[in-house]
């Protein structure tokens, strides 16, 4: 054999088991470790930890250490939390690419569980001038499946509009978030425009029918028939029943596609976007390896030869945007959907429903 051959060889025996290597780490489980020691005069909060990778199993309510505010961290006592399908993504470290990204490589790096909260601060350091305790607060950061969760006080927290309860409030931060920036950031939404939203009962979907309508859309929700009033409630003007009609299919067009399913090809939803047209990618990506990160790539590849615009959304958790929400809220224009509540204790079968993948707007976990 030639030696530029042996070379071309060498290279590529070494591509593939570095790429193996890696699949092997990124993929690999480790057995749940041990709850740490706590010493014995720490103040202690009940929390739900997870340390492993896993089906809800792996989920434990456990006693804690209470976490105790510094400079310009505010501690929240939570009232109500929120489940997202991200809970289950960092639950099961999937799509691996995560663990790669911070959740932590074998077993999470971090064994707090939730993001989405409200409920009343409790105590604030020195350098916060935002907050004081006794407010009433909402707001995203992870460990929010628990009695208490910290915060710095410039990142996702607000204050709780009074119109609101906690459960709602908690309802609202990386759903809605979500549907403000799908619309108004990559969507560009305009008075008028006809906009489509798929998975208009879920989550995402009723707050993206609701904030669609306050900038004057035309709003046409896609959900099954046992939702089809609960979306029109929420001031949808027309609703596909995606289990009788393709809505890729009826020979309508739309100037905005919100997507949280992604079950119809890029072609397919270019057919139904005006010249102009924009689809939002939000959500139903599944798959442990490259199903998340395929319809991006064909998106990238698609784009330059199509007039549409395909864009992929990565909520951002900002501060700024929970306060455009609560006046959204306060005004009415928007009020969060609430499926079912479920205690603390029962997170791991709220996560279970959650993942069967037809809530009816949010899943609530309610503390004392
Ligand atoms: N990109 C981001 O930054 C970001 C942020 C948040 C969420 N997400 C993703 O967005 C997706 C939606 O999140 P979510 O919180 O709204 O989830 P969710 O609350 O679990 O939404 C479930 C909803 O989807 C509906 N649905 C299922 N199949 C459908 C279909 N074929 N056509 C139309 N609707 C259908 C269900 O309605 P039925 O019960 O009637 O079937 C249900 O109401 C998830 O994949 C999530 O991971 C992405």
């Amino acid at each position: 054999m030639k030696l530029r051959y042996k070379i071309a060889t060498g290279f590529l025996v070494l591509a593939v088991v570095s790429l193996s290597a890696l699949g092997i780490v990124l993929s690999h489980n480790s057995a749940c470790g041990p709850a740490p020691v706590i010493s014995g005069d720490a103040t202690l909060m009940k929390a739900i930890v997870y340390r492993c990778y896993g089906s809800p199993d792996v989920l434990q309510l456990e006693e804690i250490e209470k976490p105790t505010p510094v400079d310009n961290e505010v501690l929240v006592k939570v009232k109500a939390a929120a489940v997202n399908p991200l809970d289950w993504h960092y639950m099961r470290g999937s799509p691996y690419i995560m663990r790669l990204l911070g959740a932590g490589l074998g077993s999470p790096a971090d064994p707090r569980m939730g993001v989405d909260f409200a409920g009343t601060v409790e105590a604030v350091g020195r350098d916060v001038t935002q907050f004081k305790p006794g407010d009433e607060v909402f707001g995203g950061r992870s460990g929010a499946f628990a009695e208490y969760v910290i915060i710095p006080d410039d990142r996702a927290l607000v204050l709780k509009p009074a119109n609101l309860s906690f459960e709602q409030a908690a309802a609202v931060p990386i759903a809605a978030i979500t549907a403000l920036q799908a619309l108004r950031d990559k969507g560009q939404i305009k008075p008028g425009h006809k906009v489509l939203i798929n998975g208009a009962s879920g989550g995402v979907g009723t707050f993206a029918v609701q904030i669609a309508k306050s900038y004057g859309a035309e709003v046409t929700g896609v959900c099954s028939a046992r939702n089809a009033d609960m979306v029109r409630s929420i001031g949808a003007d027309h609703v596909i029943d995606y289990k009788i009609e393709n809505y890729t299919e009826n020979g309508l067009h739309y100037d905005l596609i919100i997507d949280m399913v992604g079950n119809h090809s890029l072609s397919k939803n270019r057919q139904v976007l005006t010249p102009d047209g924009k689809l939002v990618m939000v959500g139903g990506a599944t798959g442990n390896w490259l199903g998340p990160l395929i319809r991006p790539i064909k998106a990238l590849m698609y784009s330059p030869f199509v007039e549409q615009e395909f864009l992929m959304l990565l909520a951002n958790m900002r501060q700024q945007d929970l306060k455009v929400l609560s006046e959204l809220m306060k005004t009415g224009a928007i009020t969060p959907v609430i499926d079912r509540s479920y205690p603390l204790s029962e997170v791991a079968a709220a996560i279970r429903y959650s993942e069967e993948g037809h809530a009816r707007g949010k899943i609530i976990i309610k503390l004392e």
